[in-house]
């Protein structure tokens, strides 16, 4: 949080013309051409080629992870409602917000924090739910902690959307034995006092970890470390705390440990990548590390104060400049961890990111409950180009939050539920979940607000796990249409066929009453003497598959 609050403020950012699908070696074949000059203001039609004769990196399906919080209704309301609610859940859980989860094929879910996870006793949400114990919850409102929701439900709630488990398990207050215990709590398969617990809790069979946080922003809410003590922890924790399931073990899918990263561009971060790269570089076998963690909200100045809805153009385009920064961000950080593990083996994931404003007027402001546009989607468009681009690094990242949460994908009220431009999104990026990128060329043009010039249209393209050729395109201008004069190289393409989100003003959200104002409508442009002319009407996210 601290780090973020500290962004240096940049009043302009343009895309480099280096153009990383996937590092230096893709440099040769991924260029974003840049035409920065008073005429291209008038531009109209934009020139994109596709070579699709060419792949990159496979852009990793961990990207669209999610991120739920013990944090206002993240948890209770948003997802677990109890058996005994009237609103439709299996075994507490939502029906709705599953069903709406499902769809987006979740690849993993990051839980029980955030801040929370550095002051939770797994043992308390464990057993008996009238047996276990009320706490508190001081980061998020200083409410009660009821752990009605806990390690057994989390898995369930998983289990029924499909996704995979990353859990942050707890340095700043609780020691490597109480994390150990809880790893073996869900992963033996041995006749262990742990193991014949769960069982009486209700699974006999080890449960699969693929993902361990080890800590989380340890440099402040999670215990304000400097780099060099939290390495000393991580080292221990990375040691003792042991997965134990069996077919983990046996097979290639061994639960990968996620070390505390990075929570900025400045000087100071830097050195904590440095220091856990250096010493990664020279690990004994006794302890090792996956990933690096790495967390950027988009949020001008601290404590939030932008608006979620109800801003201008101004507003409008000073977030998406801030939130390009994340290009930089990666950028400076993936080149620390070039240094010491050049063969890419530690990913960066991104485990914290989205938009933060200010709360909604008269909500709980420990409860960070914002509105979401269709300012959200056109950010959520260009972070996930900005990933796929550094696909050969980032191999994992954890939108903020899940539900009801910062940049949310649902929010629910009582016994209704809506998605958001961000959810839209998601979905409409869901072929691009494990393709491979293929080099995309065009001339990004610029718009202007006052002292900021953005590019006018962003776009990536890959091909899918089923051989389609696929292309994201945003217009990230409020004002002006632009027509995409699409070529497809190495490929006898005749048609683009998606869909496309935009709506009346950048600030238009979906609401309880409202709730399809910002939704996707199909799209298709069919080839015109060679070309393919797509239109893209003005604050637009447009995916279409390329027709043969
Ligand atoms: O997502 C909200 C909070 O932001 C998380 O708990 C913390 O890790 C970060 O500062």
């Amino acid at each position: 949080m601290a780090g973020n609050a500290e962004f240096a403020s940049k009043q302009t950012h343009l895309p480099s013309n280096r153009f990383p699908i996937g590092g230096e070696l893709l440099l040769t074949f991924a260029l974003i051409l840049l035409f920065i000059g008073s005429s291209a203001i008038a531009q109209e039609s934009i020139a994109l080629t596709i070579d699709a004769s060419k792949t990159g990196p496979k852009i990793d399906r961990n990207i669209f992870g999610q991120f739920a919080e013990h944090l206002g209704h993240g948890i209770y309301e948003g997802i677990w409602v109890g058996p005994d609610s009237k609103i439709p859940n299996t075994r507490g859980i939502r029906n709705d917000v599953v069903a709406a989860l499902k769809a987006l094929h979740v690849p993993n879910v990051r839980w029980p924090g955030g801040c929370f996870a550095d002051e939770y006793h797994w043992r308390n949400g464990v057993g008996p739910v009238d047996k276990r114990n009320v706490t508190l919850n001081p980061n998020w409102g200083g409410v009660i902690e009821p752990n009605t929701f806990g390690t057994n439900e989390f898995m369930d709630f998983i289990g029924q959307i499909g996704a995979e488990a990353y859990v942050s398990v707890n340095v700043g207050s609780g020691t490597p034995n109480e994390a150990a215990d809880w790893l073996e709590y869900l992963t033996t398969a041995q006749p262990t006092t742990l193991e014949t617990e769960r069982a009486a809790n209700g699974h006999p069979a080890p449960y699969k970890i693929a993902y361990l946080g080890i800590g989380n922003e340890s440099w402040a809410c999670g215990g304000n470390m400097t780099a060099d003590y939290y390495l000393s922890q991580f080292k221990i924790y990375s040691r003792f705390v042991r997965n134990y399931n069996p077919a983990q073990q046996q097979g290639d899918q061994q639960m990968m440990k996620i070390a505390v990263g990075p929570g900025g561009s400045e000087a100071e971060w830097a050195d904590w990548t440095e220091t856990i790269m250096k010493a990664y570089q020279s690990r004994p076998w006794s302890w090792d590390m996956n990933g690096l963690s790495m967390h950027s909200y988009t949020v001008i100045k601290w404590p939030p104060a932008y608006a979620s809805v109800g801003f201008a153009e101004a507003e409008y385009s000073q977030i998406l400049n801030k939130t390009l920064e994340m290009d930089d961000l990666i950028r400076k950080h993936a080149a620390i961890m070039d240094k010491y593990d050049p063969q890419k083996k530690v990913a960066l994931v991104v485990d914290e990111w989205g938009a933060w404003y200010a709360p909604l007027p008269d909500s709980n402001p420990g409860f960070l409950i914002q509105q979401n546009s269709l300012r959200d989607g056109i950010l959520t468009a260009l972070n996930l180009n900005i990933f796929a681009r550094h696909a050969d690094r980032v191999r994992m990242a954890n939108i903020a939050q899940m539900v009801n949460v910062l940049q949310a994908m649902i929010m629910t009220d009582k016994e209704r539920m809506i998605m958001t431009p961000t959810y839209h999104v998601f979905k409409m990026y869901l072929p691009f979940q494990g393709a491979s990128s293929i080099p995309v060329m065009f001339n990004a043009g610029t718009y202007t607000n006052g002292n900021i010039t953005l590019p006018r249209v962003d776009a990536i393209a890959a091909r899918d796990t089923k051989g389609t050729l696929w292309l994201a395109v945003t217009n990230l201008d409020p004002n002006r249409p632009v027509e995409i004069d699409a070529t497809i190289v190495g490929m006898n393409a005749r048609s683009l066929v998606g869909e496309m989100m935009t709506a009346a003003k950048v600030d238009s959200v979906n609401t309880f009453d409202a709730p399809n104002t910002v939704i996707p409508k199909p799209v298709s442009a069919t080839m015109q003497g060679g070309r393919l002319p797509l239109r893209l009407p003005p604050k637009s996210v447009t995916v279409v598959s390329v027709e043969q």
